[in-house]
């Protein structure tokens, strides 16, 4: 199933949304081997984070339009993007780092968290990035947006605990954290 406002505007005003040098580093990704992400969209964070790590990016969508643009812009990366379902069918690959960016706003967050944990290698992370709970340029409802605390007390819910403190993410995000419950 199709997580609610999950639907993308253009992709040049979308990638003017983000800074992703910074988000990719205030989470660390260079440090991981394997990541899967939920939503590769147009490839705003499957390509350059490709580009950063060890091992392969999975990623995976429901909209084939945004696989065929991010397969065209991953070409020669180590990238494996795949039509999935990730509500219905959970990851079905293992990581070291599993992406819920932008996505944590759907109808049953802890069951997305919970295929989170499942993918996780031990000593793995679940890294999540989301739109500040105020007044933003794009982003679902403030009735559906979750505030940091929220998505901390679903994760907990789903065996993860919150490594250090809520990240900012500027102008519009904020970024967590996870890792298995010992
Ligand atoms: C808001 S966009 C975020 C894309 C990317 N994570 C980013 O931040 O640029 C959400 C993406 O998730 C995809 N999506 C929605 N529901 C999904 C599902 N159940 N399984 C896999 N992908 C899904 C949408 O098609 C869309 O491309």
């Amino acid at each position: 199933m199709k997580i609610r406002d999950s639907g993308m505007p253009d992709e040049s005003y979308w990638e003017s949304l983000f800074n992703v040098p910074l988000i990719l580093s205030r989470l660390g990704i260079e440090r991981f081997h394997d990541v899967a992400e939920l939503g590769c969209g147009y490839g705003t964070f499957s390509i350059p984070i490709a580009a950063a790590i060890s091992g392969t990016l999975y990623t995976f969508d429901v909209e084939p339009g945004m696989l065929a643009r991010t397969r065209e812009r991953g070409a020669g990366l180590p990238i494996v993007c795949e039509h999935r379902d990730i509500m219905q069918e959970g990851f079905g690959v293992s990581a070291d780092a599993v992406l819920l960016f932008n996505v944590l706003h759907c109808e049953r967050p802890v069951e997305l968290l919970r295929h989170a944990t499942n993918a996780l290698y031990i000593g793995g992370e679940v890294l999540v990035i989301h739109w500040r709970y105020a007044e933003t340029p794009r982003g679902p409802s403030l009735d559906i947006r979750p505030r940091p605390e929220q998505i901390i007390a679903w994760a907990a819910d789903a065996d993860l605990n919150l490594i250090g403190d809520v990240i900012d993410l500027p102008p519009w995000h904020y970024g967590l954290r996870f890792g298995l419950v010992e």
